[in-house]
């Protein structure tokens, strides 16, 4: 039997995590490429309306709001930082799209959901942060429904 061993924050990613704090409190986050790396990346990914889309390492929820808003998908986004949640949810209301969009705390590493629940899993900047990166991209995999996109 595999013997999963269940990773804390503090050994995800520091000592980043001071400067994602850092982040959360000026509500910004960015990744490379901005808004046109997005949406390129939305098109790889094939998100539509209909998608049910996971956006990992969500930052203050740029990208999930924006999903929600613009193509009117449903979206899930995860973040390590309880700050970083928090913001995204305060996001997602000024923004109107509280009912298309939420927002949970979450490792990459051990993504907390079941095996191939969605359409599209989507990060931006963030597979550089935690320290097994196999079992990040093992853990897109495992939560994309069979024939739906990661990236
Ligand atoms: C450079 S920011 C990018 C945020 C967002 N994707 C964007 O493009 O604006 C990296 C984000 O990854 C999050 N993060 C780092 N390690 C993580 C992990 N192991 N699981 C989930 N999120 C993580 C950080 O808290 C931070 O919000």
């Amino acid at each position: 039997m595999e013997n999963k061993k269940q990773l804390t924050p503090k050994e995800t990613s520091e000592p980043e995590s001071y400067y994602f704090e850092l982040q959360a409190s000026w509500g910004l986050t960015k990744h490379m490429g901005g808004l046109n790396a997005t949406r390129e990346l939305i098109g790889l990914c094939h998100i539509d309306r209909d998608s049910y889309v996971l956006d990992v390492g969500c930052g203050v929820g740029i990208t999930a709001c924006y999903l929600a808003k613009e193509y009117g998908c449903k979206v899930v986004g995860v973040d390590l930082s309880e700050m970083m949640v928090k913001r995204s949810r305060e996001r997602a209301k000024r923004k109107n799209v509280e009912e298309r969009v939420e927002f949970k705390i979450g490792d990459a590493q051990d993504l907390p959901f079941r095996d191939g629940v969605f359409d599209a899993v989507i990060c931006e900047s963030v597979v550089a942060f935690p320290k097994d990166k196999q079992k990040v991209i093992s853990e897109y995999a495992r939560v994309t429904k069979p024939g739906g996109m990661w990236g």
